[in-house]
């Protein structure tokens, strides 16, 4: 059995990954990019994952390699599993995380649903792409983006000249993914888990909100959603899952149009911001399903603990702003708030944490945990004016 988890990254995810690992008696070990990162108190090594010698020294002191984020280069993955390390996700998988071009075009063979798209590398191809698409569209970095970093509405050729030049171009890989400017009723993700001996299991469709391109809030149950919608996303990730040979936890973002169709917009095959409410709302977390997930072990269930859950992220304002001064007082405010902050160092924009209420009134509980995420925001600004 596989007892020893590394997990290649230090972030929030790793960090997230501990107090379930401690409950199940796995020994979780994190290679970190730095002393002090978020998953500090896993932290086993630290160094340059890009580099095979870090990351083969660090394999030998696990069962299973896992991932916090997903920019190991594949090279590198690959040459531990031809040595016989187990990778979980393995690369053939991640390789469709880590390039939007290659997961599109493997969604494709699929039959997966997804929006228009093409691969652009010249301008020429850009307007021909604008022309069959009313003159506007969502270009794409097809590797390294996150958080909106690498996503541009485009509405003329002028708008990607930067991406266009040949040295940006080659730094993401040689083309740039183009996408129908998708008219979405909501966003919708499908939190999923797969064992490699192929267990499958879904939490409840979820909708998630984005301001700026980054997460903000996320509705779980998503609100609304009739029987035939939730049934197709969790059919969709299954395809995704089998089809790519995902293994951990999986989160598949959608878009819902207005007649209702889902499309694909991207994946992550880890656990996702958009699966954070899992460790009050579910009877197993995101953290943990991912654990039993790549040790192989059996899947938890994913029953609710509460009818609803809303989750509020904690967004960095300024490079002071940590969301802990005003700590104790939004505490006493909000008993019922759970609060998860990822000792970051604060910085506009940034995921510094996030709250988290369930309840039984879906308003109730949104109101409640916009209020503490408020309070903690306003203790900050406060302390800093
Ligand atoms: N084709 C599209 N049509 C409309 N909006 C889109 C499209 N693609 C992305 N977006 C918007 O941009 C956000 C970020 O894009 P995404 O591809 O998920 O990148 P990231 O890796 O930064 O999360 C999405 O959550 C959505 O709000
Ligand atoms: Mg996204």
């Amino acid at each position: 059995m596989a007892k020893r988890i590394g997990v290649i990254g230090g972030g929030q995810l790793a960090r997230m990954m501990t107090p379930p690992a401690i409950n199940l008696g796995l020994e979780l070990r994190v290679l970190a990019e730095s002393e002090n990162s978020s998953a500090v108190l896993a932290t086993t090594m630290v160094g340059d994952y890009t580099q095979f010698e870090v990351v083969a020294a660090f394999a030998e002191t696990v069962d299973v390699i896992t991932f916090d984020h997903e920019h190991v280069p594949l090279a590198v993955l690959r040459k531990l599993e031809e040595a016989g390390v187990s990778v979980q996700p393995p690369s053939r998988a991640l390789a469709f995380a880590q390039n939007k071009l290659e997961m599109r075009e493997r969604l494709g063979a699929l039959g997966l649903p997804m929006p228009i798209w093409a691969a652009i590398s010249t301008a020429s191809e850009l307007q021909e792409f604008l022309n069959d698409n009313g003159g506007v569209c969502i270009l794409k970095t097809p590797i390294g983006g996150y958080d909106g970093k690498g996503v541009r509405v485009v509405k003329s050729v002028d708008d990607a000249s930067d991406w266009l030049e040949a040295a940006t171009l080659a730094s993401v890989g040689g083309a740039l993914l183009a996408e129908e400017k998708v008219n979405f009723v909501r966003e919708l993700a499908q939190l999923s888990a797969r064992r490699p001996s192929g267990e499958f299991a879904t939490w409840p469709l979820v909708q998630t909100v984005q301001a700026n391109g980054v997460c903000s809030e996320v509705l779980a149950p998503a609100p609304g959603a009739d029987d035939q919608t939730i049934a197709r996303a969790a059919e969709i990730a299954r395809g995704v899952a089998e089809g790519l040979g995902v293994t951990g936890v999986l989160a598949v973002e959608m878009f819902e149009t207005p007649n209702g169709r889902l499309l694909i917009n991207e994946l992550a095959m880890r656990p996702h911001n958009s699966g954070h409410f899992s460790i009050e709302g579910s009877t197993t977390s995101q953290f943990e399903q991912h654990l039993r997930a790549v040790a192989d072990l059996p899947l938890g269930s994913t029953a609710p603990t509460k009818p609803h859950a809303v989750m509020v992220n904690l967004l960095g304002v300024d490079p002071q702003n940590d969301f802990v001064t005003g700590f104790d007082k939004t505490l006493a405010q909000h008993p019922s708030a759970k609060v998860h902050t990822y000792g970051k160092d604060p910085r506009a924009g940034r995921k510094m944490g996030h709250v988290t209420v369930i309840g039984e009134d879906a308003n109730e509980i949104l109101a409640e945990a916009r209020a503490t995420a408020q309070a903690l925001l306003q203790g900050e600004t406060r302390s800093h004016a």
